[in-house]
């Protein structure tokens, strides 16, 4: 995908709002960028694997992928229904002249053929991407009910909130909605593969498939490229969702006895406490004169050389900093700081300092002391008493700003 090499991506057309619509890149996609082309032919070498291998277990299966064309595109624009038809009548006039096809014609195959059911942030996201690497894709809002038409997808996933998983799951069984050549997956990281249990014995098999990746807009999202897939359930389901996984350029990952609690609970803490922390230093920065519309430009290529640092040296390696270089008089100075002007900061700061000290100690670049001296800053910071005390009405520091922009739960 562009969007999935470096700079962000493009929205899905009109991914919203619209019931079902299909997104497949075979149509209309024109002339596309080299990289797109080949991320195409590695979705296309991954559906043609995908198949080949899932024909030969399912012996006397029939293959649906002409109807599955038309059923899909029957749930598409007018525009798209009439390009329908001009393919079907085109195939008419070739059988009405009776020429036979020559027998050494390629198949034209296709990327990866996925419904994706609920268009928030994660189903515009994936839809967008699958189009982009070739695969035929139809997203349909959940707030605009069940699909009409029986899935002739060979994945269905689930892109609904996480509360919402068992009752669709439910109802989409209950509707007939799914036979055996779909697989069904959803994208929660918290909830494993039996929140689609109902779906088990009407479909091909369920699995979760939790891309460990932030999806934070509808019109906007980040590269997929490189990120993780988490792939738990049923076997079907899982080989297909690898599939997709690696065809979209990501690692899938399989770890049978996944606390996907904990797992959310860390992918969670990890993105979302970033985000949280970031919305804090660009408070901090506007009170040390960066315009609040600058700051984030500023800090995203922050995180960005972080996350780099993390994932290529790992740690204790990625930390930076004070803490690192055993420098209690900068420490000392951050806290008087945020103290006198953001102090809604300060628990974040100290908490963040306290996970600092072990990877700096295990680094080991300054003396202990410097280390114990970091220490007990933070703790005398952390007791009330101590905080209170601290905090000099008569500071140095300039004026406390307003703190009305802090984000507060
Ligand atoms: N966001 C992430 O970073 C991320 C990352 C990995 C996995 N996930 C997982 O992906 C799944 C979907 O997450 P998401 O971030 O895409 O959630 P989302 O944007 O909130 O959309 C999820 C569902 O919520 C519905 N929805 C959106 N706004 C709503 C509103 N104001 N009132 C009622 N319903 C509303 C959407 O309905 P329509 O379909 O009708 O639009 C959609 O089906 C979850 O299981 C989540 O755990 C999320």
């Amino acid at each position: 995908m562009s969007g999935a090499r470096g700079a962000g991506a493009r929205p899905a057309s009109g991914a919203r709002g619209a019931g079902a619509r299909s997104v497949s890149g075979a149509r209309g996609a024109g002339a596309r960028q080299a990289s797109e082309g080949h991320r195409a032919s590695r979705a296309q070498r991954a559906a043609r694997t995908l198949r080949a291998s899932e024909s030969r277990r399912d012996t006397g299966a029939p293959r649906a992928s002409r109807s599955r064309r038309t059923s899909e595109s029957q749930q598409v624009s007018q525009s798209q229904r009439d390009a329908g038809a001009r393919e079907a009548s085109g195939s008419q006039r070739v059988s009405g002249s009776r020429r036979a096809k020559p027998p050494s014609t390629p198949k034209k195959r296709s990327g990866p053929s996925v419904y994706i059911f609920g268009a928030g942030k994660v189903g515009v996201a994936l839809a967008d991407v699958i189009r982009k690497i070739g695969g035929k894709v139809v997203l349909r809002a959940a707030r605009e009910g069940l699909p009409k038409r029986p899935i002739e997808a060979e994945l269905l996933v689930f892109a609904v909130r996480d509360r919402e998983l068992p009752t669709f799951a439910t109802r989409f069984a209950e509707a007939g909605l799914v036979s055996r050549k779909t697989a069904c997956v959803h994208v929660s990281g918290a909830a494993t593969a039996e929140s689609l249990a109902p779906l088990r014995a009407v479909s091909a098999g369920v699995a979760q498939m939790h891309p460990m990746i932030s999806f934070a807009s509808l019109r906007r999202w980040p590269s997929l490229d490189g990120g993780h897939v988490h792939v738990q359930g049923d076997p079907k389901a899982v080989s297909r969702a690898r599939s997709l996984a690696r065809a979209l350029g990501m690692t899938p990952r399989t770890f049978p006895d996944l606390d996907t609690i904990g797992y959310h609970a860390a992918a969670g803490l990890v993105a979302n406490g970033a985000a949280a922390l970031a919305a804090i230093g660009v408070h901090v920065l506007a009170t040390a004169g960066v315009p609040p519309e600058v700051a984030p430009k500023m800090l995203g290529p922050l995180l960005h050389s972080v996350a780099d640092n993390i994932k290529a040296l790992g740690f204790p390696d990625a930390l930076t900093g004070p803490v690192r270089r055993g420098e209690p008089q900068s420490v000392a100075r951050h806290l008087e700081l945020l103290r006198a002007r953001v102090p809604d900061a300060v628990p974040l700061f100290i908490a963040a300092g306290f996970a600092q000290l072990p990877l700096a100690k295990a680094l080991g670049e300054a003396p202990a002391s410097s280390f114990d001296a970091i220490r007990s800053i933070l703790h005398d910071a952390a007791t009330p008493t101590a905080s209170s005390t601290t905090l000099s009405p008569g500071s140095s520091l300039a004026p406390t700003p307003s703190n009305e922009q802090m984000p507060r739960e």
